[in-house]
């Protein structure tokens, strides 16, 4: 008989491996390889053979069909972020830490729904219906027409969903649901895979939008919503730094809708409450010039965010200095470093060297990179840039700047915002006045010289 085969599966990011590892070769956690048991497959080395399949029918691309409907919540930025609302039949996933808020934001999404007058079921696998309705009452939604339910059977849920059909389902967590045709434990990778499949395939068939939510884990014992991911319509991170009362609402995925949207809300005794203008709230008083913080006009999804950059720049008693980032990437710092090493002679080898997002935000963008060097290079020369004035440009390696998307919107919000001036790449599309100053530079250096004088060592 065929030896029973066995494969090791990381349960962070879902990569099969032949054999046991301590560390994943794909996404570089340790301790995330597990073994699990092989699906049986069909017999090995035959070809299916012609005669027994099924002809599918074939369709024209040419066909027109009626734009998708959509169901709106009624919450702007929640509809916003789901791309104008949620397409019914899509599956969803939510991920986000621990204790972030994701069950809150899902109870007042199905509440929201509810309230619109669609049948929404909310199955929680970790509180009991008595600790929901505790929360909704917190929340205010008391009356919000939503059923509830404490299962973790995947079977018996979906038995249920299938006799009830409901516009909506939430199903917190994904990681608490068990599948019983699956003989591994709930939360390993097995477990989740199946149970997330069984549920996107029962919501395309039946027309039932379901919303998964997913803890992301760290200790690799746990599957993480990563695993996932690619069976989803819609992927939704919900991010926020915990002694921040701020949380985003980000779309990392969206098969119905923009990607890279965000919406943003903050946490309060009541619930998640939507911020409408988030860039006042990501810039921190600013009446007087401080050095080392500028503001950047970034642009987040089909919006426009201005976040203040905070650098510190301290002498280093350390062997190699400290680089310390909050919301930015850290490989990037280290590339703006060293182009400003290179090709503008400024050196930060024995400075230990802080950044930070204000407000909790994360930036990925590398138009960015323009504030964050000036604000490194304002920090380290304690010369602070006019507090009326925002930033934003990318940097090559070879020290030039580059042109980013969307100028005009970026110039817009910062005008909106009372911002009088603007340092920019030359190269920039041609923008059409507005009532802010626009300062252009080919390369960093010059915008170095220019805003902060020549600086020697
Ligand atoms: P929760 O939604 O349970 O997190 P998750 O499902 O992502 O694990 O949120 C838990 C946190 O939110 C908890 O620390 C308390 C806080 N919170 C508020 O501040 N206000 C509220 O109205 C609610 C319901 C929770
Ligand atoms: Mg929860």
């Amino acid at each position: 008989m065929a030896k029973a085969k066995t494969t090791f599966t990381c349960s962070n990011c879902g990569a099969t491996h032949k054999k046991w590892a301590g560390q994943c070769d794909n996404c570089k956690q340790w301790n995330t390889v597990q073994e699990e048991a092989a699906l049986s497959a069909g017999p090995e080395g035959k070809t299916l053979g012609v005669a027994k399949g099924r002809k599918v029918i074939l369709s024209d691309l040419s066909t027109i069909d009626a734009p998708l409907p959509r169901m709106k919540s009624g919450a702007e930025e929640l509809d916003r972020v789901l791309g104008g609302g949620m397409v019914p039949a899509s599956a969803i996933l939510v991920g986000g830490d621990p204790g972030i808020g994701k069950s809150t934001l899902m109870l007042q999404l199905a509440a929201a729904f509810a309230n619109n007058g669609q049948k929404v079921i909310y199955i929680s696998g970790e509180e009991s219906a008595a600790q929901v309705r505790m929360r909704a009452a917190r929340l205010g939604k008391s009356d919000a027409p939503v059923q509830l339910a404490n299962e973790t059977n995947i079977r018996d849920i979906i038995t249920t969903l299938d006799a009830e059909r409901p516009a909506l389902a939430i199903i917190d967590s994904i990681q608490t649901m068990w599948a019983d045709h699956v003989g591994s434990a709930p939360g390993s990778v097995s477990q989740v895979r199946a149970c997330a499949h069984e549920l996107t395939s029962f919501a395309k068939k039946r027309g039932v939008s379901i919303v998964l939510v997913g803890h992301v884990t760290k200790d690799g014992q746990i599957a993480g919503p990563r695993v996932v991911e690619h069976m989803v319509d819609t992927v939704l991170y919900f991010e926020g730094e915990r002694g921040h009362q701020f949380r985003i609402l980000r779309a990392v995925k969206n098969r119905f809708g923009p990607a890279d949207e965000i919406g943003v809300f903050e946490m309060t005794g009541g619930g998640l409450v939507e911020v409408k203008n988030p860039s006042a709230l990501f810039l921190s008083e600013r009446d007087k010039p401080a050095p080392g913080a500028v503001v950047f006009a970034g642009i987040e999804g089909t919006r426009t965010v201005l976040v203040e950059i905070q650098a510190l720049v301290a002498k280093s008693s350390l062997g190699s200095p400290r680089r310390a980032v909050v919301g930015w990437d850290s490989g990037r710092l280290a590339m703006i470093l060293a182009v400003l090493e290179s090709r503008c002679g400024i050196s930060f080898a024995n400075l230990d060297v802080y950044l930070n997002i204000a407000g909790g935000m994360r930036i990925s963008e590398p138009a960015a990179d323009l504030a964050v060097a000036a604000a490194l290079i304002s920090a380290r020369q304690d010369n602070p840039l006019p507090s009326d004035s925002v930033c934003f440009g990318e940097i090559s390696l070879s020290g030039a700047l580059r042109p980013i998307s969307q100028p005009e919107n970026r110039l817009k919000e910062a005008e909106k915002l009372g911002f009088s001036q603007a340092f920019a790449p030359s190269l920039m599309k041609t923008v059409s006045e507005s009532g802010i100053s626009v300062q252009k530079f080919d390369n960093i250096a010059d915008f170095i010289e220019t805003s902060f004088g020549v600086i020697d060592d």
